[in-house]
């Protein structure tokens, strides 16, 4: 019975993720994801692991939007955008999307994964390369692994913002007819940022084309949130830009890509995930809509966001904790071994601070960590009382 065999398995590694002290149990929430949550088994307990940077996943007025067009247009799409799944409200996000990030057009996608799976995919060819930093996000790295096997390009990865290694790379592929370097923007398990000037200025050195994911950027970076482009100061100067609606813009899901009209229409023509998959929830386009207009008219967000990040960094510093150094509202702390830093985590649940543990592959073995993730909806009552969780499980476990 083939189905068995695949069931003892399955069974038999999942057994071992246990006695390796890496098995991820989900842990339920009762309620809205807001700074504070109500989490099955555990009562309330502080969020300090949510992509939810700005609160607006609670915010009423994205809440009432992602209803109203629930109400207006049905509660799915049925069907992919070129059959019957295009409604107007995505032209208006993508409009409203293509203006925060700084581009001529942009096209939404079911999630960012499907928007960093369709751009290499769909736009490079046999004689084309394209080069991924060491650290960038699975889903550009599965995207990358997915436009090899459809489309024959080159591939290449480049040290982790190692603009050196960059341009030595893209020096040896002068016979390469399109170059494309892709980067995340913020770089989610540690909270770098990409180094965007020298990355734009090696890729017109070598003619090559930028793209960045700025999933961990949109609605955090620059003085407006307007990404990792704001932040330096070169809106309008990046290729393509991806992103995501999971995070800062609302929380619910949800991707696209920011580029030229060309680009964006030619995805609409090509990309297997716009041809193959159901269009994005009207609902979810109705919320993200309404998070573009909340974050354009309320820019102290990203800077309460900052502030609060620059606190929470500080103290844990003070305890005698070592983050990573950064300015980004993800902060991790290095423990060194999976099981190490799962344990962290459970200890901080005990404690009623929810932070999630990570460890290889999602990160190098010897790097697990638990990330911090700070939010503009965080008090300073909530970051105190999850700094005292921080100083009671490192007095604990030996680690300050
Ligand atoms: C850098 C980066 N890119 C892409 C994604 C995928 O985003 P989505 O949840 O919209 O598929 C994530 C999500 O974790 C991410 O961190």
């Amino acid at each position: 019975m083939p189905m068995q065999a695949l069931n003892e398995r399955v069974t038999t590694a999942l057994e071992q993720f246990k006695r390796d002290g890496v098995y991820k149990r989900l842990n339920h929430l009762e309620g809205p994801q807001g700074p504070r949550a109500r989490m099955e088994g555990r009562g309330e307990i502080i969020i300090l692991s949510s992509n939810n940077y700005l609160g607006l996943s609670e915010e009423p007025e994205v809440i009432a939007e992602g209803k109203a067009a629930l109400d207006r247009f049905g509660a799915g799409t049925a069907s992919v955008r070129f059959i019957c799944g295009t409604f107007t409200i995505h032209r208006e996000v993508e409009a409203a999307l293509a203006r925060l990030v700084g581009t001529a057009a942009s096209l939404t996608f079911a999630s960012c994964w499907n928007a960093n799976e369709a751009v290499p995919a769909t736009l490079l060819t046999e004689q084309d390369l394209v080069l991924s930093d060491q650290l960038n996000h699975a889903s550009i790295i599965d995207g990358i692994r997915l436009a090899k096997a459809i489309t024959k390009c080159q591939s290449g990865v480049f040290e982790h913002k190692n603009l050196a290694d960059l341009d030595a790379k893209l020096a040896a592929a002068k016979d390469r007819q399109v170059k494309l370097v892709i980067t995340d923007g913020v770089f989610s398990m540690e909270g770098a940022i990409a180094d965007l000037p020298g990355l734009l200025e090696v890729c017109r050195k070598h003619a090559a084309v930028l793209m960045v994911d700025d999933s961990h950027s949109t609605g955090v970076l620059g003085p407006t949130g307007r990404g990792t482009a704001e932040h330096y100061g070169l809106l309008g100067e990046v290729d393509i830009i991806t992103s995501t609606l999971g995070k800062a813009l609302g929380g619910a899901a949800g991707g696209f890509v920011a580029a030229s009209e060309a680009i964006c229409d030619y995805l609409i023509q090509r990309s297997r995930p716009q041809l193959f998959s159901n269009a994005l929830p009207c609902t979810v386009a109705g919320s993200a809509l309404a998070s573009v207009h909340f974050l354009e008219s309320h820019p102290e967000l990203v800077a309460r966001l900052r502030d609060n990040a620059r606190y929470f960094r500080r103290r844990l510093a003070e305890l005698g904790f070592q983050p990573l150094a950064g300015e980004t509202p993800i902060i991790p702390v290095i423990i060194g071994e999976t099981a190490a830093a799962m344990q962290m985590s459970d200890l901080l649940l005990d404690e009623g601070v929810f932070v999630t543990g990570f460890g290889y592959p999602v990160v190098p073995q010897g790097t697990a960590r638990v990330r911090c993730q700070i939010s503009a909806a965080h008090t300073r009552e909530d970051l105190d009382q999850a700094l005292a969780a921080f100083a009671t499980v490192g007095r604990r476990l030996k680690l300050i």
